[in-house]
């Protein structure tokens, strides 16, 4: 594998040297790309002998446009690695600042990008930066996290560069993806439902896909088979197996309900519409002077149908399901979890800014009949994460991963 290993300005860059050989005994090939700052730690000479190839320490070197080097690289790497990521690296690349080669191959790779902080404690700790790396997060960027200790700067805590031989093993990890979901098949709902009054207006709510695309991405990362059936949603879906748009709560139960019938486990992340107008008006409806009154009816809860089909067929899927709640979330999570005959109801409180509905971060509670887990507030990535490493228990306690078919 190709291997682009980004360094930035900050002590642990030496480390990077290391990290570079390391990479190279697992038997990638590794161009080391420094920024400026970089090579006041280090000089490029160093990774140069190591990697036996160029070193990129210029966008603007001569000779090195011939081919928009930069565009080049990002379509045949592996892997972009950046150790050490200073906190204004990692709040360039948040913010899509593009102002040096380092910077630009990362807007113009769609190879998967992981990033080793490095910084001093108080930095790693502040609200900026923890901000700019939870929208990283959010946007797909792994994270070796940084290792706490005595600091360059004389500092004592979280901050120092993760050691070389873990960044390699999760360069490895993230070049030769988990397969502990392959063979799986994934339905994941995400997404609001428009449940139409007339052709212009509609009852809607806040959702913005963005939990259901990220457990879809980290079910896909895992060798699952992923079906996303989407709402109306302006967030960019992820690439999965089957797509399918939807855009009202009875095209979601449709689709769900199809791909349910051969899927290993069904995550609905999706705010569906509880209700919907009783009449849609085929023409828009002109306003009078008086008030306007709509009578709503009762969609089909499609999670309820599932666990209820479960309950009487005894299949092994595994249902997992949202409760987007405002009060007592753990104790209606809990009622949700008895009503609907599912496994898993992640409980979602959604009356915080920085959380649930169109947040970039979310804190839940996992509500099983066995307990309640608290997840505390992090990207919606690594909250995928933690509800897909427990779907992945209920999956090998109900049936054994299927082998492959030749
Ligand atoms: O999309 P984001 O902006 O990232 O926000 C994430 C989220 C807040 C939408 C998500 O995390 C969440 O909480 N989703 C569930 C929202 C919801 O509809 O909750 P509920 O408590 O009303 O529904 C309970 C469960 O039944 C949900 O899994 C829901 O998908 C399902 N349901 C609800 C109604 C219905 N008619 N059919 C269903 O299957």
């Amino acid at each position: 594998m190709l291997i682009a290993l980004g360094v930035s300005g900050g002590i642990g860059a030496y480390k990077a040297v290391e990290v570079a050989r390391g990479l190279q005994k697992r038997g990638h090939d590794v161009v080391a790309i420094m920024t400026h700052s970089a090579t006041n730690f280090v000089g490029p000479i160093t990774f140069e002998a190591i990697t036996r190839r160029r070193v990129i320490t210029d966008q603007w070197e001569a000779g090195a446009n011939a081919d928009i080097e930069h565009i080049q690289l990002a379509s045949t790497i592996d892997l972009l690695l950046i150790a050490p990521a200073t906190a204004n690296i990692i709040g360039k690349l948040a913010n899509g600042i593009a102002d040096d080669f380092l910077t630009t191959l990362y807007t113009a790779t769609r190879a998967p990008v992981l990033v080793a902080p490095a910084m001093n404690t108080q930095m790693f700790s502040h609200a900026a930066v923890r901000r700019n790396m939870d929208r990283l997060a959010a946007d797909g960027v792994r994270f070796v996290e940084p290792g706490e200790g005595y600091l360059a700067c004389g500092w004592i805590g979280k901050g120092r560069l993760a050691e070389p031989e873990e960044i390699c093993d999760a360069a490895e990890a993230a070049v030769r993806p988990s397969a502990s979901l392959s063979g799986r098949r994934v339905v994941v709902s995400a997404g609001p439902t428009y449940e139409d009054l007339d052709p212009v207006r509609y009852v809607g709510n806040r959702s913005s896909g963005r939990m259901g695309f990220a457990l879809a991405t980290e079910a896909a990362r895992r060798g699952a088979a992923v079906t996303l059936v989407a709402g109306p949603t302006s967030v960019a879906p992820p690439t999965v197996d089957t797509l399918v748009r939807v855009r009202s709560a009875e095209e979601m139960h449709a689709a769900v309900t199809a791909h349910a019938r051969s899927a290993d486990a069904v995550i609905m992340a999706a705010a569906v519409a509880d209700y919907t107008p009783d009449v849609r008006a085929a023409q828009k409806v002109s306003k009078t002077e008086g008030d306007l009154t709509i009578v709503l009816r009762r969609t089909p809860d499609i999670l309820k149908a599932l666990g209820a089909e479960r309950a009487s067929t005894g299949r092994g899927t595994v249902l997992v399901g949202f409760a987007a709640e405002t009060e007592d979330v753990v104790a209606r999570a809990q009622a949700k979890l008895r009503s609907k005959q599912v496994d898993l109801i992640v409980a979602n409180d959604v009356s915080r800014p920085d959380a649930g509905f169109d947040a970039e971060t979310n804190e839940v509670t996992l509500v099983t009949s066995d307990g309640v887990e608290a997840v505390p507030l992090q990207s919606k990535a690594r909250v995928a994460a933690v509800i897909l490493d427990h779907v992945e228990r209920l999956l090998a306690a109900r049936a054994p991963r299927p082998t492959a078919q030749t």
